[in-house]
C-alpha cells in the first residue's frame, strides 16, 4: 500500500515541460493536490541513466524530492518493438535525433524491422512517486499492439501514427484523442496511482 496523498498537499512534478506539467496536473485532478513543476521550483534535472522505464521514473523522482523536500512525481515512457529486443525503449525521444522529428525515428523502426513478419510492439508508461526520505512507489502501464506501415493520422505525438493498439484498427495517430487517452498506457499508470495514493472513491 503506497503512502497517501492527502488533499491539498504539494506535490513536485519532475519535469521542466509545461505541457507534461499540465497534462500530469489534470490525470491527478481526482486527488486534489497541489503540483508544481521541478522546473519552476528550479531543480536540477538528473540524466536519465537507467536501464528501464521504472528506473528512470525512480531516478527523477527521488532527486526533485529530495532537492524540494517534498513528494514528487516523475513519469517515463516510450515505445518498444518486439523484433527489436523492445528497442527503441528507454531511448524512444533519443531516436527522433536532435530535431526531434519523429518521421526519422518512424521510418528507423520500419528499417530495423526490415522484413520480420513479427511486428508487436507496445506502449510503456511508468510512474514512481518518491518522498524526501527515500520511500518510492511505482506504477507500470503498458498496451500491447502491432508496428503498421506507412504512418497513419495526424494526430497525438512521438510513435502514434505507426501504432494499433490490439483490438483496434486505427493507429493512435487516427483516434479520437480522448479515446487515446481514455486507454492509453499513462491511463493505465496513472488509474493505479490513484487507486494506490488517494484512497477509497478515487
Ligand atoms: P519521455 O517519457 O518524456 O522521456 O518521452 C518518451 C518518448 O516516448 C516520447 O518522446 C515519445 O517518443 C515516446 N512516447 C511515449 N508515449 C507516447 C505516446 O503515447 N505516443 C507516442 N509516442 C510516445
Amino acid at each position: 500500500m503506497a503512502r497517501r496523498l492527502p488533499p491539498g498537499a504539494r506535490l513536485v512534478i519532475a519535469t521542466h515541460n509545461p505541457g507534461k506539467l499540465r497534462e500530469i496536473s489534470d490525470l491527478l485532478a481526482p486527488l486534489g493536490v497541489d503540483c508544481v513543476s521541478a522546473g519552476a521550483l528550479g531543480l536540477a534535472e538528473p540524466e536519465e541513466t537507467a536501464a528501464d522505464f521504472v528506473g528512470n521514473a525512480r531516478l527523477k523522482a527521488l532527486a526533485a524530492a529530495r532537492a524540494a523536500g517534498l513528494p514528487s512525481l516523475a513519469d517515463d515512457s516510450g515505445f518498444s518493438v518486439a523484433a527489436l529486443g523492445g528497442a527503441p525503449g528507454v531511448v524512444s525521444a533519443r531516436w527522433a535525433g536532435p530535431d526531434k522529428d519523429f518521421s526519422v525515428a518512424m521510418a528507423r523502426v520500419q528499417a530495423e524491422i526490415g522484413a520480420s513478419a513479427d511486428r508487436r510492439a507496445w506502449f510503456t508508461a511508468a510512474l514512481c512517486l518518491a518522498w524526501p526520505d527515500g520511500e518510492t512507489a511505482t506504477f507500470l502501464g503498458r498496451v500491447e499492439g502491432t508496428a503498421i506501415w506507412p504512418p497513419r493520422g495526424t494526430r497525438g505525438f512521438g510513435y502514434d501514427p505507426i501504432f494499433v493498439p490490439l483490438g483496434g484498427s486505427q493507429t493512435y495517430g487516427e483516434m479520437e484523442p480522448a479515446q487515446k487517452h481514455a486507454t492509453s498506457h499513462r491511463a493505465r499508470a496513472f488509474a493505479q496511482l490513484l487507486v494506490a495514493c488517494g484512497g477509497a472513491g478515487t
